[in-house]
């Protein structure tokens, strides 16, 4: 297993803070890595109309894609909740997310997962969270 991307984590960890979760109350921050090198993160934007919420993992994806990134090298995840943010908990991103990861990544890349004081984290890659994931490459 290779060593934590630390800077991604960095990125993500810093996201969170951003997040717009006043329903959840569940902050979510996540970092992509560019092929070339270049990082983009987002926090979830949460809404009223509560399933137009939009996740951390899908506005960093959506960021880097209109920068016009079109392969993901490495993604992080770090969350934590707002009441209790000492508490560690792994906010591994939802089914929704796994496949818009998969648009830009393959099953090979990795995918970290921390909690926001850095007690827990879950290194895995986007195979072992979509097995059998269906992309562009069916099409
Ligand atoms: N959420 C994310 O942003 N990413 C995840 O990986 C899991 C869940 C958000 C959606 C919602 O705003 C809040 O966390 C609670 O589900």
């Amino acid at each position: 297993m290779s060593a934590p991307d630390e800077a991604l984590l960095a990125a993500a960890r810093a996201a969170a803070d951003a997040a717009y979760a006043p329903y959840s109350r569940f902050h979510v921050g996540a970092a992509v890595r560019a092929e070339d090198g270049r990082v983009f993160a987002a926090a979830n934007v949460e809404n009223a109309s509560y399933g137009l919420s939009l996740c951390a993992e899908t506005n960093a994806i959506m960021a880097a894609a209109v920068a016009g990134v079109r392969r993901l090298s490495a993604v992080a995840v770090v969350g934590y909740r707002a009441a209790t943010p000492g508490e560690p908990v792994l906010a591994t991103p939802c089914g929704r997310c796994r496949q818009v990861i998969n648009e830009f990544a393959g099953p090979d890349t990795p995918v970290t997962v921390q909690s926001a004081e850095g007690s827990e984290t879950l290194a895995v890659t986007l195979g072992d969270l979509l097995p059998h994931a269906f992309g562009p490459e069916r099409l």
